[in-house]
């Protein structure tokens, strides 16, 4: 049986990697884990992890997702460079059986030409041996045409074909910049089902972008001409427009599986809406409410003959339910008065059975972190079970207490603030132009860290008098972005929070990069 004739489509996601390249500021190995584990539990085939060369947090977040994913195959991105290709090794060899090493170069003109100023032969011959480089290693390998929908068809068909010779076991053809009509990219799957001679020893994947809105539609064709692979992210997050949105693919394989030859995907459809949740959540990117699926909206039934017709039948306006993708009415909280009772209702919810964890011991470490961050989500509660601390991993700031003086013209806003900054407390002083102001200069001079705030939201989370102000912050420190996010009652305090919490991450990604230079340099 050919790949082809297989019914089962491959769901390979790319939020960590195609997803977290286009969000604002990176995200902590902590909160990739997080969504890595929310991605399995999701049914998600291959989890693309990250981009292991790109960064020492980038290779850390790969090779500790390689150590706690059990259920799906963890891949690294690499280009055709063999020290990508290596670093994906190193970040997954040790820590897991199974692994996919997924390199990529351009085959387009336009890319060939000008971005990379080479010839098509050496295109060729680059990607030839970072496959046979990369089968060294493990025999899950994926190539990727970048900007394959822009390539000229005779070179896209001998690529195909040498990427299959040289061991790639899937060769993805992406819609690199999201051009490509649904027909048109149906027809280059089917010209290369029907020209490559070799295309029968490989998967072959596709990865649309979404910048005319079709990336969907563009990946459903490329199904109904033999693709069986497809890339996606949640929410459909991804560079520019974003990637072809996996929750959209799953449920129209799921929902028009007779219409599509019988076709269907390992995606567990009830967990669907709380990976959109936990994603948009640590990402900080919200949904929109009319997104597909996953939208608050995309249930929800406006007009009087709507409502007549549904209270009716669901079916005259319903073609999915809510609940077949996980969304319940859902109305507890988890707060510091929140008992054990809920702490376990709501980790056997997750799929962590009593005995595999102490629950006392949850608890308790639950409780502090409820009064540190007012309320606690089911992630939280997860990474309480895979950290042994309940805060930041290595915390190196904490905010101890601060007082802040400003109002009106005639006062000259003025903060003093107290941080542990690892076992020692120190205090500043200092003024701003308004509150936060003052109060970001102080943090500023006790942490050395002299990072540049580019964006900064504050949004209301709860109802009425118990809602509490979050901050987001982003910053940007030695060319790389760090987030941050405080909750607290008072919003100065929830600024101050939302800025140590991207301090720490600076701090962090310093820690990892010295420990980086230090092992090159005893290596
Ligand atoms: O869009 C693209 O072409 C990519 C490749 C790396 C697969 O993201
Ligand atoms: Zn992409």
């Amino acid at each position: 049986m050919s790949f082809r004739d297989d019914k089962q489509v491959l769901i390979f996601d790319t939020t960590l990697r195609d997803g977290e390249q286009a969000l604002p500021s990176s995200l902590s190995v902590k909160q990739k884990l997080q969504i890595a584990l929310c991605l399995e539990q999701l049914g998600v085939d291959i989890i693309e992890a990250g981009f292991p060369i790109s960064s020492p947090g980038d290779f850390e977040a790969v090779k500790t997702i390689g150590q706690h994913i059990k259920n799906s195959v963890v891949c690294g991105l690499s280009r055709c460079v063999d020290k990508d290709i290596t670093a994906v090794a190193e970040a997954l060899k040790d820590v897991t059986d199974h692994y996919r090493i997924h390199t990529f170069i351009a085959t387009s003109d336009i890319h060939v030409q000008d971005k990379l100023r080479k010839n098509f032969d050496d295109i060729v011959e680059m990607a030839v041996k970072s496959v046979k480089l990369a089968r060294s290693y493990t025999d899950d390998v994926e190539f990727s045409c970048e900007d394959a929908g822009r390539t000229p068809i005779d070179h896209l068909c001998r690529m195909v074909e040498c990427a299959i010779d040289a061991g790639a076991t899937t060769v993805n053809i992406p819609d690199t910049v999201g051009y490509t009509l649904p027909h048109e990219f149906g027809g280059i799957i089917e010209t290369l089902f029907n020209r490559v001679p070799n295309i029968d020893k490989a998967r072959i994947s596709v990865h649309c972008h979404n910048d005319l809105g079709m990336a969907t539609a563009n990946s459903v064709t490329a199904l109904q001409h033999g693709a069986r692979q497809i890339e996606c992210a949640v929410n459909g997050l991804g560079e520019r427009a974003g990637n072809c949105s996996l929750e959209e693919v799953a449920m129209i394989i799921k929902t028009r599986s007779q219409y599509l030859d019988g076709l269907y995907t390992n995606i567990v459809a009830e967990n669907i809406a709380r990976a959109s949740q936990v994603v948009a959540g640590i990402c900080n990117e919200p949904v929109p409410p009319h997104k597909a699926i996953v939208g608050s909206n995309a249930f929800a039934h406006s007009s009087g003959i709507h409502q007549d017709g549904v209270l009716k039948n669901r079916n005259t306006y319903e073609i999915i339910t809510p609940e077949s993708v996980g969304f319940k009415e859902n109305n507890l909280h988890m707060t510091a008065r929140s008992g054990r009772h809920m702490i376990k209702a709501c980790l056997d919810k997750l799929g962590y059975k009593e005995g595999t964890y102490d629950l006392n011991e949850i608890y308790q470490r639950f409780l502090k972190l409820a009064d540190k961050k007012g309320q606690v989500f089911d992630y939280d509660l997860e990474a309480l079970l895979f950290f042994s601390n309940t805060e930041e991993e290595d915390t190196q700031f904490t905010l101890d207490s601060m007082n802040v003086v400003s109002g009106g013209k005639q006062v000259i806003p003025t903060a003093s603030v107290k941080l542990k900054i690892g076992k020692r407390t120190r205090i500043e002083s200092g003024t701003g132009n308004g509150p936060v102001d003052a109060v970001f200069n102080c943090i500023t001079r006790l942490t050395g860290i002299r990072c540049e705030l580019i964006n900064y939201v504050i949004t209301a989370k709860g109802a009425g008098m118990n809602a509490q102000g979050q901050v987001d912050v982003d910053v940007k420190y030695n060319d790389r972005k760090y987030h941050g996010k405080g909750l607290s009652t008072d919003v100065i305090e929830a600024s101050a929070l939302a800025l140590i919490h991207a301090c720490n991450s600076i701090y962090r990604a310093q820690i990892i990069e010295q420990e980086k230079k230090e092992g090159k340099e005893t290596n």
